[in-house]
C-alpha cells in the first residue's frame, strides 16, 4: 500500500518508473558528494526496466520509490536478500533521494517501507555500506537504529581508487526462517 509522507508518496517500483529512476540515480550519482559506489554511470533505462520487471514480486527483492506531487520520482531504494545459503535473514539495501527533496522525511519513509518488507518476507537483518564521508546517511541510519558493524578497507573501487566503506546495519528481531 502506498505510503504518504508530506514530500512525496513512497510506492513499489513499476517497470514504467525505469527511465525516471535512472535519471535520479544518474543525478545523484554526479553530486560532487560522490555518494554512491557508481559515479555518473548507471545502468541504461532498458536494464532497469526488465531489472523491475524481475524484482516485481519477488520474495527476494524490491525496490520503492518515493512520487512527489507532481508524479518526479524524488527517492530509490533497492533492498535484496543475500545470496549465500548461509544467510538467507539478511538482505543488503541502498537508498537515494534528490537534493531538492532532501530533510522532508522521505528517506526515512523509504528505510521504513524496507523494514516492513523485510519482515513480511523473513528477513531479520538489513544491512548497508556507506562512505565513512556521507555523514548526513550516517546520521539517517543511526537515527533509525542502525548500528556500525565495521569498517571494509579498500573494498570497492570508485571513480578507480580504492576506497573504504562503513558496515551498518539492523536486526529486526524475529526468527531466522528464510520467508
Ligand atoms: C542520505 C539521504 C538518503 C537522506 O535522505 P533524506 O530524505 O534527506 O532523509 P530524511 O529527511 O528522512 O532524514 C531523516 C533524519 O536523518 C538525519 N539526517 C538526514 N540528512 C541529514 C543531514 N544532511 N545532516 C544531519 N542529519 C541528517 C536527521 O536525523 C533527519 O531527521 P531531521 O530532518 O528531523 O533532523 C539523502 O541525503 C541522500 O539521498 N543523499 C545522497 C545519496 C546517498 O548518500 N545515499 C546513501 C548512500 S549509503
Amino acid at each position: 500500500m502506498p505510503v504518504p509522507v508530506p514530500a512525496a508518496t513512497i510506492r513499489r517500483a513499476a517497470p514504467g518508473d525505469a527511465a525516471g529512476l535512472v535519471e535520479l540515480a544518474r543525478t545523484v550519482a554526479a553530486e560532487p558528494g560522490a555518494w554512491l559506489l557508481t559515479d555518473a554511470t548507471w545502468r541504461s533505462a532498458a536494464d532497469e526496466r526488465r531489472y523491475l520487471l524481475a524484482v516485481r514480486s519477488s520474495p527476494d527483492a524490491a525496490v520503492f520509490v518515493a512520487e512527489a506531487a507532481g508524479g518526479e520520482l524524488v527517492g530509490r531504494l533497492s533492498v535484496a536478500r543475500d545470496q549465500h545459503p548461509s544467510s538467507p535473514h539478511v538482505a543488503d539495501l541502498g537508498v537515494m533521494v534528490a537534493a531538492s527533496h532532501r530533510r522532508q522525511g522521505v528517506g526515512c519513509a523509504l528505510m521504513d517501507a524496507a523494514a516492513c518488507w523485510a519482515r513480511e518476507v523473513g528477513i531479520s537483518k538489513l544491512e548497508l555500506h556507506v562512505f565513512p564521508h556521507n555523514l548526513a546517511a550516517i546520521a539517517l541510519y543511526e537515527r533509525l537504529g542502525y548500528e556500525h558493524e565495521g569498517l571494509r578497507r579498500a573494498h570497492y573501487v570508485r571513480a578507480g581508487e580504492l576506497v573504504d566503506v562503513v558496515v551498518m546495519a539492523l536486526l529486526l528481531g524475529g526468527s531466522a526462517s528464510a520467508g
